[in-house]
């Protein structure tokens, strides 16, 4: 038995990246695990990872910017699987630029995403778990940026993110005495194409964040995954509404 034996786990975002190694790890512990995003094809990569080690793993299409969508997923897994356990809210997307030469329509699609995307998945998943007799443990994905740093072209991506911990925040005080617990991770630079400045490589990245950083590195994926994991778990019963900070120091 691990701590996830046979909990029901979604994590949006699943086919790549952070998401895709916090899926594999949830299975790793004994957890079945659906992974959702726009992209088949990635999310079925996710899955026959998973499969290859013994793991149980569906994939799910679904864009977090359609109410439908969402609401569809998560009646899919209460319907299929009876309950939902944990949900990583962890799909989210970048587009840069300074305020002044933002596109209106750039700055929409960052917060349907990352804000919207964010309140449709908690408002169909704490409308499931909060009828469990267990409850449930919800794990948002945020960002140092916005919350706790601000850099100049990361407007839309920091107001969103920002907008991610307040809600968060707010979501958790309303719903722990039902039975949802709900906080957030939030990471510094972590090792995905994310966090590459325009033009750089995984080369300049490591030179930048070497000065940049207290710790000299960017977050493995292992690491992020360790975090969300730490929340989803009973160990963390009693942490509620806070978020997970992981940035090597930046914010110390
Ligand atoms: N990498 C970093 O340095 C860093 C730092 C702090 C926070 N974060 C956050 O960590 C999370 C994971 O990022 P990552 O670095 O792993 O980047 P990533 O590989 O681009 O992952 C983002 C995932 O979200 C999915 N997604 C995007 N839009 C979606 C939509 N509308 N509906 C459903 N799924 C959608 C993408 O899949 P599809 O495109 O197939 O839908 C993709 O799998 C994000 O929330 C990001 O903001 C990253």
């Amino acid at each position: 038995m691990t701590r996830f034996t046979d909990k029901i786990v979604l994590v949006t975002g699943g086919g790549t990246g952070a998401g895709r190694v916090v899926a594999q790890d949830f299975a790793r512990e004994g957890a079945t695990v659906i992974v959702a995003g726009r992209t088949a094809e990635t999310l079925g990569t996710t899955v026959k990872a998973i499969e290859a080690e013994g793991g149980r793993a569906e994939a799910i299409v679904a864009d977090v910017r359609r109410n439908g969508d969402v609401a569809a997923l998560v009646g899919r897994i209460t319907e299929r699987y009876g309950r939902l356990d944990v949900a990583v809210n962890n799909a989210g997307m970048l587009l840069a630029g300074p305020v002044a030469d933002l596109p209106e329509e750039d700055w929409r699609a960052v917060f349907d995403t990352n804000v919207h995307g964010v309140f449709r998945c908690l408002k169909h998943e704490i409308a499931a778990m909060r009828t469990q007799p267990d409850g449930g443990v919800i794990v948002n994905v945020s960002s140092v940026i916005g919350p706790y740093l601000r850099i100049p072209g990361m407007a839309a991506y920091g107001a969103a993110k920002a907008a991610v911990s307040a809600l968060t925040r707010t979501a958790a005080l309303e719903y722990i005495r039902e039975g949802v617990r709900i906080n957030a991770v939030t990471p510094g630079p972590m090792d995905t194409p994310m966090s590459l400045r325009p033009g750089e490589t995984e080369a300049d990245r490591a030179e930048r964040l070497e000065k940049e950083l207290p710790a000299g590195r960017v977050a493995s994926l292992e690491e992020f995954s360790a975090a969300v994991r730490y929340l989803a778990s009973p160990e963390s019963a009693f942490v509620v509404g806070q978020d997970l900070v992981l940035d090597g120091g930046a914010t110390a």
